[in-house]
């Protein structure tokens, strides 16, 4: 199969530091560093034309594509990370659960997990052998990416990926899943006890083959109350970005709809958390304290506006970061179809041009 060659004209191996990871440590940085959830996919036209011959799947299963995918935006919007192009349900596959994309509807996990028989029928996966082609795919881009544009791995989080298994694909009320936990605990427990085993694993492997940071993504569990959140949901987190701190990279925690959990998602221990745009950031980041870092947090949706509207709103972020330290720009969710590709460049040069 043919594919598009990388051009990567200077050096992989360059002494540049790390903006984005300075920042994850909460080292002082000159410029803020930023880069997008979902910066790879089919807002743009190189993603299209790739995704014209493969699925989805098979761009995640062929480690040359889907490094060619991920290096796409870091070529044209000149973002300070890569993330990995994978998806959060890949996991899915070896457990045994399905998965495809249907056009326009989004993922369809074929069998659904609903009893503890189901768990049980659960297979075990080694991430190693059963992901290797996540694995590869890291190991080409960290020799074709310079140092100062770090690779981001990442996996969902148990109540995100259980809440996929469980309704079967995506989902607004989270029926079935919450009719789980409140009516069948018993098999909630086991259902995240085993996915927190299996992400834990499949993260740390990521790391081991070069992943310089790893992201968390409970993009839904702002559907739960703070109470259920420490109850059903904190204690298989927190094990998962412990894990991952103990391989000694940074790890972001992720969720959207979250303002009244933060305080729950800080005492899961990662070292950045993410804020949508809900709530102002300086507010997200009092609420936070000073000993975290935190990402984002414009909303996609403003990548629809004019440039001077974009401006004001990226300019405002900004300003309530107020130049501390620990400050890493994005969006408060991932990038949505037909952005113009355009503004997300402009906004990446309006973060790099900005001086307090
Ligand atoms: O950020 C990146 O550029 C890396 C790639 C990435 C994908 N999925 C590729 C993808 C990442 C980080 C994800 C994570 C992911 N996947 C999440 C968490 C982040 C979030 O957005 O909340 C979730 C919930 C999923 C599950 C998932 N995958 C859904 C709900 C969908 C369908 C949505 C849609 O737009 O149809 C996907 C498909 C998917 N994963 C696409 C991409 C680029 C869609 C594009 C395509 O079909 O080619």
């Amino acid at each position: 199969m043919t594919i598009t060659q990388t051009n990567n004209t200077q050096s992989p191996i360059s002494n540049h530091q790390s903006l984005f990871l300075s920042a994850c440590k909460r080292d002082p940085v000159d410029t803020t560093p930023v880069w997008f959830m979902r910066q790879a996919g089919r807002y743009m036209p190189e993603y299209r034309a790739i995704r014209e011959k493969y699925s989805l799947i098979e761009i995640c299963h062929h480690p040359e594509i889907a490094a060619e995918v991920t290096l796409q935006p870091v070529r044209a919007l000149g973002v300070d990370a890569a993330i990995l192009f994978a998806d959060i349900l890949l996991p899915a596959i070896p457990l045994g659960v399905g998965l495809e994309f249907a056009k326009g509807e989004g993922p369809i996990l074929q069998n659904p997990v609903r009893t503890l028989a189901d768990v049980k029928n659960l297979r075990p996966v080694n991430p190693e052998t059963d992901l290797s082609y996540v694995m590869d795919a890291i190991k080409i881009l960290r020799g074709e990416l310079k140092d100062n544009v770090p690779l981001i791995g990442f996996c969902g989080a148990p109540f995100t990926v259980a809440s996929y298994m469980i309704e079967g694909g995506s989902s607004r009320e989270f029926l079935k899943t919450k009719t789980m936990m409140y009516s069948d605990p018993q098999t909630w427990h086991a259902l995240m006890e085993k996915l927190t085993v299996v992400l834990t694993d499949y993260l740390v492997a990521q790391i081991r083959a070069g992943a310089q940071a790893v992201q968390v993504f409970d993009s839904w569990v702002g559907a739960l109350s703070p109470q259920d959140y420490q109850n059903f949901v904190l204690p298989y987190s927190q094990k998962i970005i412990q894990a991952a701190k103990a391989e000694q990279v940074p790890v972001i925690h992720f969720g959207t709809n979250t303002t009244t959990l933060l305080p729950l998602m800080k005492e899961a221990g990662s070292d950045v958390i993410g804020l949508d745009w809900r709530i102002p950031l300086d507010d997200g980041w009092k609420i936070l304290g000073g000993d975290v870092a935190v990402q984002g947090n414009l909303d996609p949706a403003l990548l629809f506006a004019p440039l001077p509207e974009i401006k004001k709103y990226t300019h405002d972020i900004l300003r309530r970061a107020n130049g501390k330290p620990g400050h890493i720009f994005n969006l408060g969710h991932g990038i949505l179809q037909n952005t113009p590709v355009d503004t997300v460049k402009a906004v990446v040069d309006m973060v790099h041009e900005y001086r307090q």
